[in-house]
């Protein structure tokens, strides 16, 4: 593992000092954490330096192509004032997974984790600690040859950057409506919609802008093919609780295998919740909450943590699920989770990373 250097800034920013008006992802903080890459040297000339710009020929595949991956994770201060990560590993294991279907090069994990580490010490006082607040911290990469051929680029950046935020939804944990897209799709079979490319986050976009029009704060994507599966909400997974089992559609290749998605069934298993892994359509959610069957639903991701879906709109039919309000059990993996990440339950996965 190549030492990070460090080179701390002579400028630093005013802190936000309201930290209930944080918003999301618009803040930054002083330091970023840069390597670069290319065959000859692999991954090189790690450097945590104050934030600021990259000056780029226009001529950068990323900006051509999209050969860019990112991940998204949290840094969350404890009562004692003290910081820790949540599965940070598994993210950067994921954006390997990312990098191989995009033709990018694999990151070192603990090179990562070591950039990020020495990252989160220089801008420490910038995770905040008012309740539901954290530090979003955003991992990416990009191509950086600078060519207009559609080729695998041979030099690559890999940056992180941080920003201090509070809840990803305006109204914190009130429950989302949510639309169903029946037209536009997010992804294929054999595409990259397991992974995360900002491709599969600019494709959302226009379904989106529609959603929000028609007042729902989300899209919910059905599969490319038949167009009637459950897959995802761009910025989550989806979990619905029936009567019999909390069930979320399986990792088929088109869906994000989100973190936060694998820790709910975990805890759900913690809990004795009966969970499964399985297709399910639109159609199936309609009739089970037709026959009173459906009790909640829920969408989980890193920015989102736990969100509680309280409406959802699908070919000019609206369900309204747990009567609008947030579900007992969407309540209970809300608190389970964010008590493991705040450190005020006990971490019996051994999920957490204290910032040491
Ligand atoms: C995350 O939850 O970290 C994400 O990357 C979703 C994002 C598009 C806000």
């Amino acid at each position: 593992m190549v030492p990070v250097r460090v080179t701390l800034t002579q400028h630093p920013k005013e802190k936000p000092q309201d930290e209930s008006k944080l918003g999301f992802g618009v803040i930054f903080t002083d330091h970023m954490f840069v390597m670069d890459y290319n065959p000859e040297q692999g991954w090189h000339d790690p450097e945590v330096k104050p934030y600021g710009p990259f000056v780029m020929d226009p001529g950068t595949v990323v900006f051509h192509y999209s050969q860019e991956i990112f991940e998204g994770m949290k840094c969350y201060r404890r009562k004692d004032g003290g910081l820790q990560l949540f599965r940070p590993r598994d993210n950067f294991a994921r954006m390997n997974r990312s990098a191989e279907r995009l033709c990018m090069p694999q990151i070192e994990i603990e090179q990562a984790m070591a950039g990020l580490m020495e990252l989160l010490k220089a801008d420490a006082d910038w995770v905040p600690s008012t309740p539901g607040t954290s530090l979003y911290i955003r991992p990416t990469m990009i191509a950086t040859d600078i060519m207009l051929g559609v080729h695998a680029s041979r030099t690559y950046r890999f940056f992180i950057i941080c920003s201090p935020s509070g809840a990803y939804y305006e109204n914190g944990l009130a429950p989302v409506g949510i639309y169903v897209e029946s037209e536009l799709v997010r992804a294929v079979r054999g595409g990259v919609g397991f992974t995360k490319t900002g491709g599969n986050y600019a494709a959302s976009i226009l379904a989106g802008d529609l959603a929000e029009k028609k007042g729902y704060s989300q899209v919910l994507w059905l599969d490319g093919r038949e167009n009637k599966y459950i897959e995802e909400v761009g910025s989550m997974n989806m979990f619905f609780k029936f009567k019999d089992a909390l069930v979320t559609p399986p990792l088929n290749g088109s869906i994000l295998g989100g973190i936060t998605r694998d820790s709910i069934l975990k805890l759900a298993q913690e809990m004795g919740v009966p969970t499964q892994e399985r297709r399910i359509t639109v159609q199936d959610v309609f009739d089970a909450a037709a026959r009173g069957e459906l009790e909640e639903a829920f969408g989980t991701g890193t920015a989102a943590v736990v969100s509680p879906v309280g409406r959802l709109m699908w070919n000019d039919r609206e369900i309204e699920i747990s009567g609008g309000e947030i579900g007992t059990l969407t309540q209970k993996f809300y608190d389970r989770l964010t008590g493991i990440q705040y450190g005020t339950e006990p971490d019996t996965l051994g999920w957490v990373v204290p910032v040491e």
